[in-house]
């Protein structure tokens, strides 16, 4: 019988997860010294001394998270084999959008006994659950590495920071011991540490520099082996998926992206090979969506306004004063239900806030009549993308 799907066949992939977020390499590459220096600064935890504090720091996609992982596992491995090494926990946590009482919670939450009810959500404070952690890692005993990965987004960092490492010296728990380890993509977050935190945190420090395009071409082609069917994917694809990333900020994410779509773009075409202008179209499709993730991050009154001058734009009325900014927007805002904001000032003050984040050009004219000066905006990106963000947030 054949039907819609009966001619399909898996022609490109033999193992498409291989280019997802979350899969975890088994094998790092060109990752030597970060890995030397981890390391040496894991080390003690073997020899059963007690675990030091380690500080990673580096831009997005540099493979801070995917070492780290790695590193815990295989440490994980080489304590259990060996007698001089305490009992070994790894507890990894994200801390994007979180608060310190609830990652706290969270780590309680894992060591708790099988069947204890959790740490109660409300009702009690941060220190009560500082207090509950000692207690369950003495209760639990051993040597815990206590990860957080995007550590700069939590609330209260210095308090977490100091209170962890400080746990053994100052009595709060006696038979069990505390690493900390920390990730962030933000250089500017070790500034905002008070002193007596980067003290205790600066013992260990490694930071991750961007790939190279050999480099990122190494990575590639070992995902490309595993990803793809035999000879389903150019060696000069992958050099331009490569080149491409290295010269932006040499992020391994970016990269994989690349290689990723750009091969969903030849399954769609139903090409039986990954090419370079497959990674060309996917160059555009992975900036449209990173673009529109932008948009999205936006108020909603920001999001009327870039919408407003989109549709000037398309009708080429741009580049356009406040003044008729305000008049279209307020038919837009109003269209999608909502209150328009009633001063120029509020406009401007959005307009103001677009242009420094790179949505508008701003150009500055003389004001005939009056003889002031007065500035006209226009978009600085494709409308379209704009609209076809804007149209998917209000679907939601
Ligand atoms: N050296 C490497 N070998 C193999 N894969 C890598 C390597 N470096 C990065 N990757 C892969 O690239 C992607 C991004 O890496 P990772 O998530 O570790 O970056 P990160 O430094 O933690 O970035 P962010 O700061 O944005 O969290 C992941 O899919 C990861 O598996
Ligand atoms: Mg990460």
């Amino acid at each position: 019988m054949s039907g819609p799907f009966s001619d399909l066949e898996d022609t490109i992939f033999s193992d498409k997860s291989v280019l997802t977020e979350d899969y975890q390499p088994e094998e790092i590459l060109e990752r030597d010294e970060e890995i030397e220096e981890y390391r040496y600064a894991l080390q003690d935890v073997l020899f059963g001394r007690a675990p030091e504090n380690i500080m990673l720091y580096g831009k997005a996609g540099l493979g801070k998270t995917a070492v780290t992982t790695y590193m815990m596992n295989a440490l994980k491995a080489e304590a259990e084999e060996r007698k001089q090494a305490d009992d070994l926990y790894i507890h990894e946590l994200n801390c994007n959008g979180k608060t310190l009482f609830v990652v706290v919670r969270q780590l309680v939450n894992s060591l708790l006994p099988e069947n204890a009810s959790e740490f109660p959500k409300r009702g009690l404070g941060t220190s009560d659950a500082f207090e509950e952690l000692y207690r369950q890692l003495d209760r639990v005993g051993g040597t815990h590495f206590l990860v957080f990965d995007e550590i700069d987004h939590l609330d209260d960092v210095n308090t977490l920071l100091y209170e962890l490492p400080r746990a053994s010296s100052n009595g709060h728990i006696t038979n069990s011991q505390v690493g900390v380890i920390g990730i962030s993509n933000n250089y500017t977050f070790r500034q905002s540490l008070s002193s007596k935190v980067k003290d205790t945190l600066m013992e260990n420090e490694i930071s991750f520099s961007p790939y190279n395009a050999d480099e990122l071409q190494t990575i590639l082609r070992d995902r490309a082996d595993r990803a793809f069917v035999d000879g389903a994917c150019d060696r000069s694809a992958i050099a331009m998926a490569a080149a491409i990333s290295a010269k932006d900020m040499g992020n391994a994410r970016q990269a994989i992206d690349l290689l990723r779509v750009g091969a969903k773009v030849a399954e769609k075409n139903e090409d039986r090979k990954v090419e370079d202008d497959h990674i060309e179209s996917a160059k555009e499709l992975v900036q449209r969506g990173r673009l529109s993730n932008r948009v999205r991050d936006q108020t909603d009154h920001a999001q009327y306004i870039l919408e407003t001058i989109a549709h000037l734009e398309q009708q080429k009325k741009t580049p356009a004063r406040s003044k008729d900014i305000k008049a279209y927007y307020e038919k837009v805002t109003t269209e999608w239900g909502s209150e328009p904001l009633t001063t120029l000032k509020s406009i401007q003050d959005h307009l103001s806030d677009l242009h420094m984040l790179g949505f508008l050009q701003r150009s500055e004219q003389n004001d005939g009549e009056r003889g002031g000066r007065r500035y006209e905006y226009e978009l600085d990106l494709d409308p379209q993308i704009i609209i076809d963000a804007r149209k998917e947030v209000e679907s939601e």
